[in-house]
Protein backbone atom coordinates (compact mmCIF):
# COMPACT_ATOMS: atom_id res chain seq x y z
CA UNK A 1 0.00 0.00 0.00
CA UNK A 2 1.24 3.10 -1.15
CA UNK A 3 1.57 5.58 2.00
CA UNK A 4 2.87 8.72 3.20
CA UNK A 5 3.76 10.16 6.46
CA UNK A 6 2.83 13.73 7.58
CA UNK A 7 5.73 15.07 10.45
CA UNK A 8 6.34 18.18 11.73
CA UNK A 9 9.51 17.42 13.44
CA UNK A 10 12.05 14.93 14.26
CA UNK A 11 11.03 12.08 12.63
CA UNK A 12 11.43 9.38 15.32
CA UNK A 13 7.93 7.50 14.44
CA UNK A 14 8.58 8.03 11.04
CA UNK A 15 12.06 6.37 11.00
CA UNK A 16 10.70 3.48 13.17
CA UNK A 17 7.95 2.81 10.35
CA UNK A 18 10.38 3.32 7.54
CA UNK A 19 12.52 1.29 9.65
CA UNK A 20 9.57 -1.43 10.32
CA UNK A 21 9.17 -1.59 6.16
CA UNK A 22 12.58 -3.07 5.48
CA UNK A 23 10.99 -6.05 6.31
CA UNK A 24 9.81 -7.89 3.38
CA UNK A 25 5.93 -9.16 4.66
CA UNK A 26 5.55 -5.48 5.82
CA UNK A 27 2.06 -4.13 4.26
CA UNK A 28 2.98 -0.69 3.90
CA UNK A 29 5.71 1.21 1.34
CA UNK A 30 6.52 4.96 2.42
CA UNK A 31 6.70 6.67 -0.93
CA UNK A 32 5.83 10.13 0.58
CA UNK A 33 6.92 12.18 3.76
CA UNK A 34 5.13 15.65 3.87
CA UNK A 35 6.19 18.17 6.71
CA UNK A 36 4.26 21.63 7.25
CA UNK A 37 7.68 22.86 8.47
CA UNK A 38 10.36 22.79 5.69
CA UNK A 39 12.98 22.43 8.58
CA UNK A 40 11.58 19.86 9.82
CA UNK A 41 14.74 17.73 11.25
CA UNK A 42 12.82 14.13 9.91
CA UNK A 43 12.75 15.52 5.95
CA UNK A 44 16.73 15.18 5.41
CA UNK A 45 16.91 11.85 7.34
CA UNK A 46 13.51 11.26 4.66
CA UNK A 47 15.34 12.25 1.67
CA UNK A 48 18.58 10.52 2.56
CA UNK A 49 16.79 7.25 2.85
CA UNK A 50 15.57 7.80 -0.59
CA UNK A 51 12.09 8.88 0.23
CA UNK A 52 10.38 11.48 -1.63
CA UNK A 53 9.47 14.83 0.80
CA UNK A 54 6.66 17.19 -0.13
CA UNK A 55 7.38 20.52 2.50
CA UNK A 56 4.73 23.34 2.59
CA UNK A 57 5.03 26.03 4.94
CA UNK A 58 1.64 26.52 6.18
CA UNK A 59 2.73 30.44 7.46
CA UNK A 60 1.94 32.26 4.43
CA UNK A 61 -1.30 30.24 3.66
CA UNK A 62 -2.23 32.53 7.08
CA UNK A 63 -5.90 31.51 8.16
CA UNK A 64 -6.40 29.69 4.98
CA UNK A 65 -5.80 26.08 6.36
CA UNK A 66 -7.86 24.50 3.47
CA UNK A 67 -5.83 26.20 0.53
CA UNK A 68 -2.60 24.37 2.40
CA UNK A 69 -4.03 21.38 2.46
CA UNK A 70 -5.63 21.06 -0.64
CA UNK A 71 -1.74 21.77 -2.22
CA UNK A 72 -0.83 18.83 -0.07
CA UNK A 73 -3.30 16.18 -1.34
CA UNK A 74 -2.59 17.30 -4.85
CA UNK A 75 1.08 15.74 -3.77
CA UNK A 76 -0.38 13.14 -2.40
CA UNK A 77 -2.45 12.26 -5.66
CA UNK A 78 0.44 12.82 -7.81
CA UNK A 79 2.22 10.41 -5.90
CA UNK A 80 -0.40 7.41 -5.73
CA UNK A 81 -0.93 7.79 -2.19
CA UNK A 82 -3.27 5.27 -0.65
CA UNK A 83 -2.92 5.56 2.98
CA UNK A 84 -1.44 7.91 5.57
CA UNK A 85 0.44 8.05 8.77
CA UNK A 86 0.48 10.99 10.89
CA UNK A 87 3.41 10.68 12.95
CA UNK A 88 4.08 14.16 15.07
CA UNK A 89 2.21 16.00 12.35
CA UNK A 90 1.28 19.14 14.56
CA UNK A 91 -1.27 20.75 12.92
CA UNK A 92 -5.09 19.93 13.39
CA UNK A 93 -6.31 19.55 9.87
CA UNK A 94 -9.45 21.06 7.95
CA UNK A 95 -12.90 19.05 7.90
CA UNK A 96 -12.22 18.38 4.08
CA UNK A 97 -8.99 16.66 4.22
CA UNK A 98 -10.50 14.78 6.78
CA UNK A 99 -12.81 14.02 4.76
CA UNK A 100 -10.46 13.28 1.53
CA UNK A 101 -8.84 10.43 3.71
CA UNK A 102 -11.57 9.51 6.17
CA UNK A 103 -10.95 5.48 6.17
CA UNK A 104 -7.72 5.68 5.22
CA UNK A 105 -5.72 8.13 7.72
CA UNK A 106 -4.68 7.39 10.94
CA UNK A 107 -2.51 8.94 13.91
CA UNK A 108 -0.58 8.02 16.91
CA UNK A 109 -1.14 9.99 19.93
CA UNK A 110 1.04 10.00 23.32
CA UNK A 111 -1.25 9.30 25.66
CA UNK A 112 -3.78 6.48 26.55
CA UNK A 113 -7.23 7.69 24.95
CA UNK A 114 -10.06 8.95 25.31
CA UNK A 115 -7.59 10.36 28.40
CA UNK A 116 -5.30 13.82 27.48
CA UNK A 117 -6.46 14.64 24.14
CA UNK A 118 -4.74 17.66 22.72
CA UNK A 119 -1.12 18.57 23.64
CA UNK A 120 0.95 18.51 26.71
CA UNK A 121 0.31 15.07 27.73
CA UNK A 122 2.81 13.81 29.57
CA UNK A 123 2.78 16.98 32.04
CA UNK A 124 -1.14 16.31 32.26
CA UNK A 125 -0.78 13.01 32.89
CA UNK A 126 1.85 13.53 35.80
CA UNK A 127 0.14 16.55 36.95
CA UNK A 128 -3.27 14.15 37.37
CA UNK A 129 -1.10 11.50 39.30
CA UNK A 130 -2.35 8.29 36.96
CA UNK A 131 -0.44 5.19 37.20
CA UNK A 132 -0.41 4.03 34.05
CA UNK A 133 0.48 6.06 30.99
CA UNK A 134 0.80 5.32 27.06
CA UNK A 135 0.65 5.99 23.60
CA UNK A 136 -2.86 5.37 21.22
CA UNK A 137 -2.89 4.86 17.44
CA UNK A 138 -6.58 5.64 15.95
CA UNK A 139 -8.24 6.16 12.94
CA UNK A 140 -8.69 9.96 12.22
CA UNK A 141 -11.90 11.11 12.23
CA UNK A 142 -13.10 15.30 12.25
CA UNK A 143 -12.55 15.68 16.07
CA UNK A 144 -9.57 15.93 17.33
CA UNK A 145 -8.22 12.71 18.89
CA UNK A 146 -11.20 10.97 18.70
CA UNK A 147 -11.48 8.55 15.65
CA UNK A 148 -11.44 4.92 16.65
CA UNK A 149 -9.26 3.52 18.56
CA UNK A 150 -6.52 0.50 16.66
CA UNK A 151 -3.99 -0.24 19.31
CA UNK A 152 -2.24 1.18 22.37
CA UNK A 153 0.44 0.42 24.33
CA UNK A 154 0.60 0.91 28.47
CA UNK A 155 3.67 2.23 30.32
CA UNK A 156 3.49 2.42 34.20
CA UNK A 157 4.31 5.80 35.71
CA UNK A 158 7.13 5.26 38.15
CA UNK A 159 7.55 7.45 41.33
CA UNK A 160 9.95 11.00 40.90
CA UNK A 161 9.14 10.70 36.90
CA UNK A 162 9.64 13.97 35.36
CA UNK A 163 7.53 14.53 31.85
CA UNK A 164 10.91 13.86 29.88
CA UNK A 165 11.38 10.58 31.23
CA UNK A 166 7.76 9.92 31.26
CA UNK A 167 8.04 10.68 27.35
CA UNK A 168 11.17 8.52 26.28
CA UNK A 169 9.39 5.44 28.11
CA UNK A 170 6.35 6.21 25.83
CA UNK A 171 7.81 6.99 22.92
CA UNK A 172 10.00 3.56 23.07
CA UNK A 173 6.63 1.89 22.87
CA UNK A 174 4.99 4.55 20.31
CA UNK A 175 7.89 2.70 18.38
CA UNK A 176 6.66 -0.79 18.45
CA UNK A 177 3.25 0.37 18.19
CA UNK A 178 2.95 2.18 15.50
CA UNK A 179 4.48 -0.59 13.35
CA UNK A 180 2.29 -2.90 13.97
CA UNK A 181 -0.76 -1.20 14.10
CA UNK A 182 0.14 -0.49 10.69
CA UNK A 183 0.59 -3.80 9.82
CA UNK A 184 -2.90 -4.86 11.75
CA UNK A 185 -4.25 -2.31 9.57
CA UNK A 186 -3.50 -2.87 6.21
CA UNK A 187 -3.61 -6.72 6.40
CA UNK A 188 -7.60 -7.09 7.60
C1 LIG B 1 5.16 11.65 19.42
O1 LIG B 1 5.13 11.52 20.81
C2 LIG B 1 3.78 11.51 18.84
O2 LIG B 1 2.98 10.60 19.49
C3 LIG B 1 3.23 12.90 19.03
O3 LIG B 1 4.31 13.76 18.77
C4 LIG B 1 5.54 13.07 19.01
C5 LIG B 1 6.30 13.11 17.72
O4 LIG B 1 7.59 12.60 17.86
N1 LIG B 1 2.05 13.10 18.21
P1 LIG B 1 8.39 12.19 16.56
O5 LIG B 1 8.42 13.41 15.63
O6 LIG B 1 7.74 11.01 15.93
O7 LIG B 1 9.78 11.87 17.07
Amino acid sequence: TRTAIFISGRGSNMMALVEAAKAPDFPAEFVLVVSNDPNAAGLAWAAAQGIKTFALDHKPFGKDRESHERQIDAALRAEGVEFICLAGYLRVLTHWLVQQWEGRMINIHPALLPDFKGLHTHERALEAGVLEHGATVHWVSSGVDEGEIIAQARVPVLKDDTAEMLATRVLAEEHRLYAEAVRHVLKS
